[in-house]
C-alpha cells in the first residue's frame, strides 16, 4: 500500500540548520523510512533563491521519499495542510538591541506563523519551534492560534537534553545508550537546568554512580548550560547539525513514543505541574506514545533541583511578562 506522504513544513529553510535538516527529512530521519513527505519551505523573499538552490539539491539526491518540494514567502501557503512545523527561521540579536527588541521582530515573524497555523494547517499539526528565544516564540505562536490545542505546541530543549547525556557518560565512562532518563528544566537558555538526580547510569542512579556534587554544580551543569555560546565561541557560528539532529529526534520521538523506561525534554504548554506556572512553555520530563505526550509525574524534586528550576521558570516569566506588554500574547 502506498502511504499517503507527510507534509512538512520547515520555515528559515535556507539557513544553516535548514541545510543540516532537509536532506535528513528527505530521507526519512523524521518519521521514518517508510513515510513519504512532501516538504514546504518557508523563507523571507530575499533568501528564496537559496532556498531553491537548496531544492535543487535535494532533487539531485533522488530520495525515494520525497514526494514534492513547494517554496514559499507567504506563511498561508507554507502551513497549508501541514502534519509538522519545523519553525527554525527566527530573528537573530544584532548588535545594540535591546530584549525587548528581540521579542518584537520574533513577534513579527511568529505571530503571523501561527495564525497562518490556525488558520491552514491539518487536524494533527505538530509544532516544534526551534529559533530563538524558542520558548517564548513558541508561546507567540500559541498564542495566535486559539483553534489548536495546547499540546501541539512545542519548543526545542531536546539539544540540551543530547548534550546532558553526553557529558554524563564521558564523566560515567559509559556509552550513551547507557544513559537514561535525563530532564532538561525550564527554559532553552543559560538557566535551564539539566538533572541528573533522576537519570540512570546502567541501571543505577546517576547521582550516585557521578558522587561529585562540585562536578555537577560547577562543570556538568554550566557546561549543557552555556553548550550553545561555546559552540558559537569555537565555529563562529552557532550550532546546526547538531540543533538539526535535536529536531529531527524530538519529532520521531513524539510521533513514534519514547523507549520503555526511559523517557525526554520537551518544552511544552504548561499544565502547572512541578509548580511551573499554568501557560509558560517550559521544559518537563516527557514520555510519547502513539503522537502523545505526558509530562513524568511524581519525581521528588530535591532543594538543589528546586532553586534552579525556580530560576529558569522566573526567566521564563519574565519573557512571557515582556511579550504580553507588547501585546503578543
Ligand atoms: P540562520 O540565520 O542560518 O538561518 C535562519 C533563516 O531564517 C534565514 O535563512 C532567514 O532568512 C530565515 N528567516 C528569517 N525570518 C524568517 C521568516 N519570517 N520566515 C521564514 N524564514 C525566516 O540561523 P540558523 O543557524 O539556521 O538558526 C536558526 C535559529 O535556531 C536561530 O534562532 C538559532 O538561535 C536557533 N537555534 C536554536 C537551538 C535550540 O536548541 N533551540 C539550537 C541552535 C540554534
Ligand atoms: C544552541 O543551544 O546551540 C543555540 O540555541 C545557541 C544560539 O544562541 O543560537
Amino acid at each position: 500500500m502506498t502511504r499517503t506522504p507527510v507534509n512538512v513544513t520547515v520555515t528559515g529553510a535556507a539557513g544553516q540548520i535548514g541545510y543540516a535538516l532537509l536532506f535528513r527529512i528527505a530521507s526519512g530521519h523524521l518519521l521514518g523510512a517508510d513515510v513519504p513527505v512532501k516538504l514546504r519551505l518557508l523563507e523571507i523573499a530575499p533568501a528564496l533563491k537559496a532556498a531553491e538552490g537548496t531544492a535543487m539539491e535535494l532533487d539531485d539526491c533522488a530520495f525515494p521519499l520525497l514526494r514534492g518540494i513547494d517554496i514559499t514567502d507567504d506563511p498561508n501557503v507554507a502551513f497549508d495542510g501541514a502534519n509538522v512545523a519545523l519553525l527554525v527561521g527566527a530573528r537573530p540579536r544584532a548588535k545594540g538591541m535591546e530584549r525587548g527588541d528581540l521579542l518584537a521582530a520574533n513577534g513579527g515573524i511568529f505571530t503571523p506563523q501561527g495564525k497562518a497555523i490556525n488558520g491552514h494547517a491539518a487536524d494533527d499539526i505538530k509544532v516544534l519551534v526551534v529559533g530563538n528565544p524558542a520558548n517564548t516564540n513558541a508561546l507567540i505562536a500559541r498564542s495566535a492560534a486559539p483553534d489548536v490545542p495546547d499540546d501541539r505546541f512545542t519548543a526545542m530543549t531536546r539539544l540540551d537534553h543530547n548534550r546532558a547525556i553526553s557529558q554524563l557518560a564521558q564523566k560515567a565512562g559509559v556509552g550513551v545508550e547507557d544513559v537514561k532518563k535525563v530532564t532538561i528544566w525550564g527554559n532553552h537558555s543559560a538557566t535551564q537546568y539539566p538533572d541528573i538526580f533522576h537519570a540512570e547510569v546502567a541501571g543505577r542512579n546517576a547521582a550516585e554512580v557521578v558522587n561529585d556534587e562540585k562536578w555537577l554544580a560547577e562543570e556538568f551543569i554550566p557546561t549543557v548550560a552555556k553548550r550553545g555560546a561555546a559552540i558559537i565561541e569555537a565555529r563562529g557560528a552557532s550550532s546546526a547539525a547538531s540543533a538539526a539532529n535535536a529536531a529531527l529526534d524530538h519529532m520521531h520521538t513524539w510521533v513514534n513514543g519514547t523507549a520503555e523506561g526511559d523517557w525526554t525534554s520537551m518544552g511544552i504548554v504548561s499544565d502547572g505541574s512541578y509548580g511551573v506556572p499554568a501557560g509558560l512553555i517550559s521544559s518537563f520530563p516527557v514520555t510519547t506514545k502513539d503522537g502523545s505526550f505526558e509530562i513524568v509525574q511524581g519525581l521528588e524534586i530535591n532543594d538543589f533541583s528546586r532553586a534552579r528550576i525556580d530560576a529558569s521558570v522566573k526567566e521564563l516569566e519574565e519573557e512571557r511578562d515582556a511579550v504580553r506588554a507588547l501585546g503578543l500574547i
